[in-house]
């Protein structure tokens, strides 16, 4: 009998992936075997439930918290606060820009209603999503439409409403690039001044989005070091480990089979360090399921397709899935 993911981690944490409606659908059977967690792809930004003020288009993301609530899996909330995937009502009063009141009346409104359809169902909401800047140099804020509406306090705002909306679900911040030291300096230093002032922020979501080469283990140690000593709980909110370094737009038809070794020998390396810290961490979701359908391939080079995850293109188990089962 073959190992089942997320059993073999019961003790662990639980695992998740990130679905859309129609992936539930072609990707059932991995999803109801491996995984204890799941998380909308896109289905609850706001671009997707609230595209105009008075709007909201529960029906896709309910489909997904619908199959969590059948198969008895977590579902995790993404996103509330971001600066892509935000129409741009939010941020307009008629041909001008909305002023901070508005703005904010608007961002409570999304949230309260939103963590309010979904109250219950959710265990941890992605609350605010990427604020910090990845420039060494310049602001630590992200040049992001709610910090020109409403100005740097947005993110205490937002956190304020959503604890208000949904007393139970977990809060967390959420950010890519969250290993590399100066803006995991950053972010420490974003979450440390929330919480001295009383901020309500229960975790810090580490994106995961990795390479076969990069962030050194070293590296992912030091930034999981750094956010724990603030006493949050951390989660890997969306891990895949691409074959290619992040500028590299080289493309193959077939995954080379050098690469899914290094992936496998990384994939295993990762876990090791995450099984040290399971004290930590109250989550790990995988963004996507099988190399199929993964948002690499067509991102950031079009139609360049990758290999990022357990599972290959006809489903079936690789290397990287054996590596971190077998321990
Ligand atoms: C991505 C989705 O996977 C894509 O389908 C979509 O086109 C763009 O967004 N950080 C996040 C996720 O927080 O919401 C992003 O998801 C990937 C990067």
């Amino acid at each position: 009998m073959s190992k089942r993911l997320s059993e073999t981690y019961r003790e662990y944490f639980p695992i998740g992936a990130a679905v859309t409606p129609v992936s539930i659908d072609t990707h059932k059977e991995l999803l109801v075997g491996h995984f204890s967690s799941l998380t909308a792809e896109n289905q609850m930004k706001p671009g997707i439930l609230h595209p105009s003020e008075h709007i909201y288009n529960f029906e896709q993301g309910d489909v997904i918290a619908d199959f969590a609530l059948q198969n008895h899996m977590l579902l995790r909330g993404h996103t509330l606060v971001w600066h892509n995937q935000t129409p741009e009502w939010f941020f307009k009063d008629g041909g001008k820009a909305a002023s901070r009141t508005l703005a904010l009346k608007r961002m409570k409104e999304h949230i309260y209603t939103v963590m309010g359809h979904y109250k219950g169902r959710t265990c941890a909401w992605d609350v605010v999503n990427e604020a910090i800047a990845d420039q060494a140099e310049g602001p630590a804020l992200r040049q992001a439409p709610w910090l020109t509406a409403v100005g740097g306090d947005y993110i205490e705002h937002a956190f304020r409403y959503a604890r208000e909306a949904d007393s139970t679900a977990k809060l967390f911040y959420n950010d890519y690039n969250e290993c590399d030291p100066v803006k995991s300096k950053k972010i420490y230093e974003l979450v440390k001044s929330l919480l001295e002032r009383g901020v309500p922020v229960d975790g810090i979501g580490m994106q995961g989005h990795w390479n076969i080469y990069v962030p050194e283990l070293d590296k992912i140690r030091r930034a999981i070091e750094l956010y724990a000593s603030l006493g949050i709980s951390l989660q890997i909110t969306e891990l895949d480990i691409s074959l290619f370094r992040f500028d590299d737009g080289t493309a193959y038809e077939k995954a080379p089979a050098e690469l899914i070794e290094l992936q496998a020998e990384r994939y295993g390396r990762i876990f090791e360090l995450l099984r040290e810290y399971k004290a930590l961490f109250t989550g790990i979701t995988f963004w996507g399921i099988a190399d199929d359908d993964t948002w690499l391939s067509y991102f950031p080079f079009r139609d360049r397709k990758n290999w990022p995850l357990l599972f290959d293109d006809q489903h079936r188990q690789k290397k990287s899935f054996e590596n971190i089962t077998n321990f």
